[in-house]
């Protein structure tokens, strides 16, 4: 169902590779709502091809850059108001890589250049996309900056490893620059931590089936879908939450909040 929320409004939506990719679901919600975006990702991700089917059911254009280098990103948000004819208002950076995970390095048997790589991909993208955007001056005011986060930054998840400082990296530069720019021209700044997702991303992490099954059995609502999710960016792309900036917003069907459910309880006695 469409509510026409951002009509009117331009965007870059970062790292959909797959159908399963939250991006691409927020891309499909953001096309219902109104919006006009180009969608980009890494050069490797494209040649999977996938992203040009997107384009198409989108009517848009892929634009490549990988979000470590800055001069892809410059080519990137010049492009994109060229296309788009006119200044940016909302901004999706679903962006996350580990190599340390993809080669099952336990935390503390980490590579640490492979560590500083997922902290440049995972975390200082974020930094660098903001950066270009303000050199660019390419956000329209009460614009909107959303980044995809994940309860680990706060809590132990040890198969996460070194994602888990990523994201707490992600985390707090969408604070720090929330600042800056909510100074500069009202523009916000906030981080989405999602429920584990069945994505290329989420199932890379070692035991993800059953921690996806704690977190659906710990959370009152179950686990939040891909779907659910890009329902919750759009909102935050939307004008009804120009106010909310700097936060960390769990979407995670209340599993943050608790101490231990029934459903887990019931789990564990059945086992013992
Ligand atoms: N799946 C989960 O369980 C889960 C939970 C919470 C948060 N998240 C976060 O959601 C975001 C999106 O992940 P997803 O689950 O949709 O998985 P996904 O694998 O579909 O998306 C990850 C994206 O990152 C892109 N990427 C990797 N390196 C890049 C680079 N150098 N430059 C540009 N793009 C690059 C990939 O090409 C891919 O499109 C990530 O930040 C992830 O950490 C995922």
């Amino acid at each position: 169902m469409s509510y026409n929320l951002l009509k009117g409004k331009k965007g870059i939506i970062f790292g959909a590779l797959d159908e399963k990719s939250i991006a691409w679901k927020v891309a499909m919600r953001a096309k219902e709502e109104g919006a006009e975006f180009v969608l980009t990702n890494a050069p490797l991700a494209m040649r999977m091809g996938e992203i040009n089917k997107l384009a198409e059911a989108c009517n848009t254009q892929v634009i490549p850059a990988d979000a470590t280098s800055v001069e892809d990103l410059e080519n990137l948000f010049t492009k994109a108001q060229e296309i788009l004819g006119g200044k940016i208002d909302f901004v999706l950076h679903s962006i996350g890589m580990s190599p340390n995970i993809r080669k099952g390095k336990s935390y503390g048997d980490l590579n640490y250049e492979w560590f500083l790589k997922t902290l440049d991909i995972s975390a200082l993208s974020f930094h660098k996309v903001m950066h270009v955007a303000e050199k660019q001056n390419a956000m329209n005011e009460w614009g909107s900056i959303v980044a995809l986060s994940y309860i680990a930054a706060q809590r132990v998840f040890p198969d996460y490893t070194d994602m888990s400082q990523a994201k707490a990296v992600l985390e707090s530069i969408a604070r720090n620059y929330g600042y800056r720019l909510g100074k500069l021209n009202k523009v916000r700044v906030n981080t989405v931590s999602q429920s584990p997702t069945k994505t290329t991303a989420g199932t890379g992490v070692g035991g993800f089936d059953a921690f996806y099954d704690y977190a659906d059995k710990m959370s009152p609502l179950g686990n939040a879908s891909a779907e659910s999710c890009a329902d919750y960016c759009i909102t935050l792309f939307s004008d009804l939450t120009r106010m909310v900036s700097m936060q960390n917003l769990m979407h995670d069907g209340g599993f943050s909040t608790m101490g231990i459910s029934e459903d887990v309880v019931e789990m564990i006695s059945k086992q013992s």
